[in-house]
């Protein structure tokens, strides 16, 4: 019995530091994330006295974040006040959008997690999540989409293509740039993402062929029809399961036969989506739909698993042509004509 109870104690308490460990793992991550850093040492040393002088700040502070993550693995120490990336950093390096789009960005939604349980903070009211920080996590994993979009809007032959919930409007623009003479509209109701996106097609040299909006996905048609007329694509990454839950089932798949309705018949609606998965059977191996379902359970969001989605395209009118592959996790991206 007693025997019994030791083993019980020493795993839970195991296990409370194997959790504690990833937490303050991913917080070191996140703030080197945040400052740059991770890019910088993908590329070359990080020497503290070099950081601290550019950062005005003090090599004593910037010292311990480093040495945590030797501990980790995830830097190494050639020489007193030199790191650089291990195997394991260096690896790691491709994916670290994710530590925004599924953590940095949701912070301050779950460094308050209980009054927003209890109802005490309403999202959208009294939290919101960092739409800057998603943008720029999700900017940092586009390349995982790019090939697999461009290629379908490419394979299309459209000559016009929106972009709805465009974010920072970097997958737009480069799209357009790939192709002569594709025009582009993006729509974000983000007056913040819009300024972002704004300034990406100034970047771009793309203010001749793309024009940025700031208007509710929902009133697609409703866009003015100067800018939108001609539209024989439209694109909507990550954005339907924002509508899901801000206009429910029936306002998503209206949504949908309005796309339907603009693009006519020869057009197309690609849609990249994560898809959720109901069976608790599968969940926990699934890699990151658990957590991803439970943040999104709290910012007035809702992942439908695939068949549902597919079953919204039927009921707008669409049909499905392509189920093409994406390099994220439970990813997908369909394609469907009226
Ligand atoms: C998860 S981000 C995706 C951004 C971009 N599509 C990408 O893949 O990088 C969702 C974007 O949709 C925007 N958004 C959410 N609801 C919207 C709505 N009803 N109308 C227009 N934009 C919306 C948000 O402001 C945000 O920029």
């Amino acid at each position: 019995m007693a025997v019994a109870e030791a083993e019980l104690v020493k795993t839970g308490q195991d296990d409370l530091f194997q959790l504690a460990k990833g937490f303050y793992t991913t917080k070191a991550l996140l703030a080197l994330w945040r400052m740059g850093l991770i890019e910088r040492a993908a590329k070359g040393d990080l020497e503290v006295d070099e950081i601290a002088a550019e950062q005005s700040s003090d090599p004593n502070l910037l010292r311990p974040i480093f040495d945590y993550l030797v501990v980790r693995g995830f830097l190494e120490r050639p020489e007193p006040g030199v790191y650089r990336l291990t195997e394991r950093g260096a690896n790691a390096v491709p994916y670290c959008g994710y530590l925004s789009t599924m953590v940095g960005a949701y912070e301050p939604v779950f460094s308050h997690l209980e009054d927003v349980v209890r109802g005490r903070l309403v999202y959208g009211k009294d939290v919101l999540r960092s739409h800057e920080e998603m943008v720029r996590g999700l900017t940092a994993l586009e390349d995982r989409l790019m090939g697999t979009v461009a290629e379908v809007v490419r394979g299309a032959g459209a000559s016009k293509m929106m972009d709805l919930g465009c974010g920072s409007a970097r997958m737009l623009t480069r799209i357009c740039a790939l192709q002569d003479g594709l025009q582009g509209v993006g729509v974000d109701r983000d007056p913040n993402s819009c300024a972002v996106a704004r300034e990406t097609v100034k970047d771009r040299g793309l203010e001749d062929r793309v024009t940025i909006l700031q208007a509710d996905a929902i009133d697609v048609a409703n866009l003015p029809r100067d800018v939108v007329g001609g539209v024989d694509m439209v694109t909507v990454m990550f954005l339907l399961h924002e509508t899901l839950r801000q206009r429910g089932r029936g306002g998503t798949v209206r949504l949908m036969r309005e796309i339907g309705a603009l693009v006519g018949k020869n057009g197309r609606l690609v849609m990249v989506e994560v898809s959720g998965n109901p069976d608790p059977k599968y969940r926990e191996n699934l890699l990151f739909v658990p957590e991803y379902e439970l943040l999104h359970e709290y910012t007035n969001q809702r992942l439908a698993p695939r068949p549902e989605w597919e079953a919204m395209v039927a009921e707008a009118g669409m049909s499905v042509e392509q189920m093409a592959p994406v390099d994220m996790c439970q990813a997908f991206c369909l394609v469907a004509k009226p």
